[in-house]
């Protein structure tokens, strides 16, 4: 692999997990139950853990009430590794939403030299995570099913093909190292900043699956330079000062917005997790919200710090100390990220808000559990890097529906999860004055501790995982689940219960149970499938996974109105067609029934991409999927001669794009089933 898509690739972030957390007593545990899933044999410890205590926990009229779960009635589609997005017949897929598609303003069509301003009004690179919000109503269950407001994230931006038109052949940008960190033309910083964030965009279906962009006032861009609110407990705070918002309220930006989530009360959330690299300090010492999270101390990941002319809005990427105080630099402008931004698509004046009480880390996303009248609200988010954590969030306040809105976020108790190998598990509080988070492990106060939650939650004792990606909640049983998607770095006296494979390449999925119900501090838990090829995976009865399901790297999930669990992978372009990986070809999305643990594969995406980001209409006849990053495998040779890997999805000689795939079946029937 090359050295390009190394530094492009989200997965090659720092590890910067030091805490050398490991609470499991019983490591012997670990290694036999690894030894007992690589060889298939149902020990006492692998039939507890893959089957025990969720099994156990469900109740009998539960078990009575969806024994067979979903259908899942459609042909598996084969492993594939050529350019093209296949799904299984019967069904039809439509490309409806590419990066560069013109959404408002002055309406500038796709070209490859857009400018700045341009890409102001256009779809930004790297879909990810998304939600379709039916046009007039406020519950995403009900409500129109051929219009509505498509919200997505674009995570991040690959320059060599942002800047295609500007700079072929010449200096291209691509990342920025120390031998190259000279001035950059700041209409290409603006690009882009521009490209980064998230769309709202009106789309509707002309009755045949032709999804057509509606111009609409509620047609707009988020990007790495709007204005935004701080709310919660590090609003104010004195670490979130800046020459920007002396009072520490405001910033501007949302970057690599990776996952999202869905309010109880309709507005959509997006996650903000490889955010570190885009900063830079070089002031030697880097306090723990910088260190923790990965702050550069060399060059930034873009270095928009260098545009030329020196705008205030590009220059804030270069964190060192220049001023007397925090008010008159950007020192705490990396503190502005790593939060849950609260986007209101109805609202095209409303500000997003960072809520900060949902904690700062490399959020991949957050998912909600069932909201319910007079009850907290609950929800649940990951840190996706390597041996980070899991973490829960319960409100203070009680769900009224019609009522709550979004500062029902600000206050409340945040948790991370400690997981037994014996199949129990731990929610630990993450609050001020409580289990060490005081003045002895320099915690000023709650604000602080959210601001460092990373270094709070390796204080309590939080366990490491295989870098957690999206989660979702069984609408029936809520029962939780979690794509681990896979740790290299893991070795094996490192392995535990819930991370069993060291090193882990294919990744795995994880559910739990509450103790109790969705407020509660302890749950149980299962591995719901073991990733990988045939020779080193296990499906829920310990079953190895066949050419109908061998999957690896599981991202993006979601579980639909029917209880089906659709799983996406997201095998990195540094590690794809190679090696361990060349049995699983391009990036797919599967389709599983959590109760019988069936699996089969529903689509295959183009060379090099990632499959991210699913929701159906309400009324379940057309799915949306994400294309993220065709031909990102394209080594710098072929790019040079313009052989990219990919050119999905306009043919010929095109640049890859990015894009939104809408996919219904022939007749008319629910999607999957
Ligand atoms: Fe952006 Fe963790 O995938
Ligand atoms: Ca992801
Ligand atoms: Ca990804």
């Amino acid at each position: 692999m090359t050295d390009l898509a190394n530094r492009l690739d989200p997965d090659f972030e720092p590890e910067n997990n030091e805490s050398g957390n490991r609470h499991f007593a019983d490591v012997v545990e670990a290694r036999l139950s690894r030894r007992a899933i690589l060889r298939g044999g149902l020990s006492v410890t692998v039939a507890g853990m893959f089957a025990g205590p969720l099994a156990a926990c469900s109740g009998a009229s539960e078990a009575e009430a969806a024994p067979a779960g979903p259908t899942l009635g459609f042909d598996p589609v084969p492993v594939d590794t050529t350019d093209r997005f296949i799904v299984p017949e019967g069904y039809e897929a439509k490309v409806i939403y590419r990066w560069g598609d013109a959404i408002s303003g002055h309406m500038p069509a796709f070209a490859p030299d857009n400018t700045g301003e341009d890409q102001a009004h256009q779809a930004g690179m790297h879909h990810d995570g998304m939600h379709f919000f039916p046009i007039e109503g406020n519950d995403p269950w009900e409500g129109s099913s051929t219009d509505g407001l498509l919200v997505m994230n674009h995570e991040y931006i690959e320059p060599r093909f942002l800047h295609y038109g500007h700079a072929r052949g010449s200096e291209l940008h691509t990342w920025a190292t120390p031998d190259h960190a000279g001035p950059r033309p700041s209409d290409h910083v603006l690009k882009e900043l521009n490209a980064h964030g998230v769309s709202v965009v009106r789309m509707r279906d002309d009755g045949n699956g032709n999804w057509q962009i509606v111009p609409d006032p509620r047609n707009r861009r988020i990007t790495g330079l709007t204005r935004m609110e701080i709310a919660g407990p590090a609003r104010g705070h004195a670490k979130m000062a800046t020459l920007y918002s002396p009072e520490g309220t405001h910033t501007r930006g949302t970057l690599s917005n990776c996952a999202h989530g869905v309010t109880p009360w309709n507005t959509y959330m997006a996650a903000e997790e490889n955010w570190s690299g885009y900063f830079l300090n070089t002031d030697g010492e880097l306090p723990r919200e910088h260190a923790r999270y990965g702050v550069r101390t060399d060059v930034g990941r873009h270095n928009w710090h260098l545009a030329d002319g020196g705008e205030d809005g590009f220059v804030r990427f270069d964190a060192s100390t220049k001023a007397d105080a925090p008010s008159g630099d950007y020192r705490n402008e990396p503190n502005m990220f790593g939060w849950m931004t609260e986007i209101d698509p109805f609202d095209p004046d409303s500000v997003p808000v960072k809520r900060t009480t949902l904690g700062r880390f490399a959020h991949e996303g957050v998912v909600f559990a069932p909201a319910e009248a007079g009850r907290p609200v609950v929800c649940y988010s990951g840190d996706d890097a390597r041996f980070e954590y899991i973490y829960k969030f319960v409100s203070e306040g009680l769900y009224e529906p019609g009522v709550t809105r979004g500062d029902i976020l600000d206050t409340g108790t945040l948790y991370v999860a400690r997981f037994n190998d014996d199949g129990t598990g731990e929610w630990l509080p993450l609050v001020y004055g409580q289990n060490g988070l005081d003045e002895s492990n320099g915690f000023t106060d709650q604000g602080d501790v959210l601001i460092n939650t990373r270094s709070a939650a390796d204080i309590v004792g939080a366990t490491p995982m295989d870098r957690p990606e999206w989660g979702t909640v069984d609408p029936q049983t809520r029962a939780v689940y979690f794509t681990l998607t896979n740790n290299t770095r893991r070795s094996e006296d490192q392995t535990d219960g819930v991370n069993p494979r060291g090193p882990n390449a294919f990744g795995q999925i994880v559910r739990w149970h509450e103790d109790g119900d969705q407020t509660a501090t302890r749950f149980n838990w299962d591995l719901f499938v073991v990733a990988g090829p045939e020779d080193d995976s296990r499906d829920l009865h310990g079953n190895p996974l066949d050419d109908t399901n061998i999957f690896s790297s599981p991202d993006g999930l979601w579980m639909d109105a029917d209880r089906r669990l659709w799983i996406q992978t997201d095998i990195s372009e540094g590690v794809m067609y190679q090696g361990n990986h060349i049995p699983f070809g391009n990036n797919a999305m599967l389709a599983a029934n959590p109760e019988t643990g069936e699996i089969k594969r529903f689509l295959t995406g183009p060379v090099g991409q990632e499959i991210t980001g699913v929701v159906t209409t309400p009324d379940q006849r057309t799915i949306f999927v994400n294309v993220q990053h065709p031909g990102a495998t394209t080594s710098p040779e072929d790019y040079a001669s313009g052989n990219f890997d990919s050119h999905w999805p306009d043919g010929g000689n095109s640049v890859p794009r990015s894009a939104t795939v809408a996919i219904r079946r022939l007749d008319g029937g629910i999607i999957g089933a």
